[in-house]
């Protein structure tokens, strides 16, 4: 519903009152003269909301509690070109802003802001043009939504494994898919990005621009806002899999990960190992996926034949098996995560894991409320970056890494300071480990949609680091997606 000038007027008085009554910095009141310009240069199929207002929730809502602010207002592009009039906005203004997409950044600050929280829900089209192969969907889009949309043609894009995740920061920082192994990275997938650059000018970016469309891949908000992904499409079928929920029987699952890892090629064939724990017990997921109607005999059979707590697997659609997984269970928790890059899943590293989840457990659960610890291995062919060409990250592809997720949830902000020293801490024991087993992991990349805040661009890019701070400095000489949150070269 488009605010009235009277309920806008009403809003910035109540707003006028609450900035003086709490002292706020003067920078809040500014940051709501900016949203009403915002609101009367942008067209009809855009809107701003104010605190209070119900899109205003939605749009700052965020999965991880504390990858949450309050915003001066909300702002819902429903055009590129009102995506453009909003950056030349806040570029005069100089005013911080927020770039969400699907808000599943476990990175305080990095989609969202005390200024202008930009949400992109509304560009949330999925179309699919067989005769080039392709689907174009919207940058507000989450995965589910996709699935659900391309469905009905018998294709699929490389996406997400979980329910709820963005389609916009998971393509532009990568992609590990259940698909990952046949096709690439969602990155290695992408035909173009239809993206506005930080001087509000709407361009299409293919191939035919090398540098933009390299550093796009895996660059983040650093070149401007996407609105719209062209992804290759694939055919898909109904697949099988789900997850199971396991309780005890920790060696059965170390066995049966090590030896999917060591013996399974086949790459239709994917697996998630998570171990979470809570209130003093570990309860291990397994996400099984393979892409046909029924696996070849043997893949999964160490798997199935584990005792469970309780199990959903079966031949059904690529999106209801994403659905099984339970990804709601720290709803309303505060969270990060962290990663480290490995080349190989052996027993010991998998007892090094399992020997971090009871270690960090025991020794926090005592002084961080809500604690949830969960780390999660996720074995890829060595052969997973062969399907694509250089981008941004990874910065080499002459091997396959794999991320282990890291991720800690809790209640009190008091335990933020605390969480992540421990999360880095653990981190770097569990690259100790495989170091000391023979992998080279002191300087593989990290996943920077895992990496916790205070990660190196180094370590992450590596030595891409220097051309893709050339690239951010020939399209945005002004630096003003540097008002935005995010890794900033
Ligand atoms: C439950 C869960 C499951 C996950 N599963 C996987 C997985 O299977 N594989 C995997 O690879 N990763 C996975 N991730 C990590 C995920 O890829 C990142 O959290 C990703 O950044 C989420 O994208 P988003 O759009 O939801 O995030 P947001 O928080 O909205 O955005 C993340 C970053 O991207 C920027 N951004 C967002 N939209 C735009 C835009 N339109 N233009 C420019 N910049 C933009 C933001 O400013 C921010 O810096 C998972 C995360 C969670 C919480
Ligand atoms: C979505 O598709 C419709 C129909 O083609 C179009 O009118 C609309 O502009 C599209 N929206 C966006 C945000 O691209
Ligand atoms: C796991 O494998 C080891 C050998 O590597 C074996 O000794 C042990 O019994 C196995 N445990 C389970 C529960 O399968
Ligand atoms: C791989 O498969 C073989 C035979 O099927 C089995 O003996 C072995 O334990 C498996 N695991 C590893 C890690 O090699
Ligand atoms: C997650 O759980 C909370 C509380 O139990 C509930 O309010 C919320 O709607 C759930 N969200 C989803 C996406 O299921
Ligand atoms: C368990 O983890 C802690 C913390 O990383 C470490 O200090 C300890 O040595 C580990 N124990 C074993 C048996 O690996
Ligand atoms: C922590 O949370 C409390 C209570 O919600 C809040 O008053 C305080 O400002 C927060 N502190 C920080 C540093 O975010
Ligand atoms: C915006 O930036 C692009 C890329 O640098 C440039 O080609 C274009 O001319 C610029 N537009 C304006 C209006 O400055």
């Amino acid at each position: 519903m488009p605010l009235t000038t009277t309920a806008c007027t009403l809003v910035l008085s109540l707003l006028s009152a609450l900035v003086s009554t709490t002292a706020v910095q003067p920078k809040s009141l500014s940051a709501l003269e900016v949203c009403v310009e915002i609101a009367s240069t942008v067209s009809s199929a855009s809107e701003v909301f104010y605190p209070l207002e119900p899109y205003y929730t939605e749009d700052s809502y965020h999965w991880s509690q504390s990858s949450s602010q309050v915003s001066a207002c909300t702002v819902e592009p429903g055009t590129a070109e009102d995506v453009g009039a909003i950056i030349q906005i806040l570029a005069r203004t100089e005013m911080p802003f927020g770039v969400k997409g699907g808000g599943h950044s476990a990175n305080p600050g990095f989609s969202s802001t005390t200024g202008v929280q930009i949400a992109m829900a509304r560009f949330n089209n999925v179309t699919y043009d067989a005769s080039a192969g392709t689907a174009t969907i919207g940058a507000g889009l989450i995965w589910d939504d996709v699935y659900a949309g391309l469905e009905q043609y018998n294709v699929n894009v490389v996406g997400g494994r979980v329910t709820g995740v963005g389609v916009a920061g998971f393509t532009l920082g990568g992609g590990y898919s259940f698909l990952s192994n046949q096709y690439g990275l969602t990155i290695d997938t992408v035909q173009a990005f239809e993206l506005v650059l930080p001087n509000g000018t709407f361009t299409t970016v293919t191939a035919s621009n090398p540098d933009l469309f390299w550093a796009l891949k895996g660059g983040f908000n650093n070149f401007g806002i996407v609105t719209q992904f062209v992804l290759q499409a694939y055919p898909q079928g109904q697949v099988w899999g789900g997850s199971i929920i396991i309780i005890g029987e920790t060696d059965a699952v170390k066995n049966a990960t090590a030896n999917f890892y060591a013996n399974v090629t086949d790459p239709k064939a994917s697996i998630l190992t998570t171990l979470n724990w809570e209130l003093g017990i570990t309860a291990i997921e397994l996400n099984l996926f393979y892409d046909a109607p029924t696996p070849p005999d043997g893949i999964f059979d160490e798997f199935l034949a584990i005792p469970y707590l309780t199990s959903d697997i079966s031949t059904r659609s690529f999106l209801s098996l994403v659905l099984t997984a339970p990804s709601n269970a720290t709803f309303g928790l505060r969270g990060f995560f962290d990663t480290v890059s490995i080349t190989d899943i052996t027993l010991p590293f998998l007892d090094a894991v399992v020997n971090e989840t009871e270690f960090w457990s025991t020794t926090l659960a005592g002084d961080v409320p809500g604690l949830f610890v969960s780390y999660d291995i996720e074995p890829f062919l060595p052969s997973v970056y062969s399907r694509g060409s250089s981008s941004a990250w990874p910065p080499t592809r002459s091997q396959g890494f794999m991320p282990v997720n890291i991720y800690y949830a809790w209640s009190l902000n008091t335990s933020d300071s605390l969480i992540n020293s421990v999360m880095q801490e653990s981190a770097h024991h569990l690259t100790q480990v495989a170091i000391s087993e023979g992998q080279d992991v002191g300087n593989t990349p990290l996943y920077p949609n895992y990496a916790i805040y205070d990660t190196a661009l180094s370590s992450m890019y590596g030595d891409n680091v220097a051309r893709l701070q050339a690239i951010q400095a020939q399209y945005d000489p002004d630096n003003v997606m540097a008002l935005a949150g995010g890794w900033k070269f």
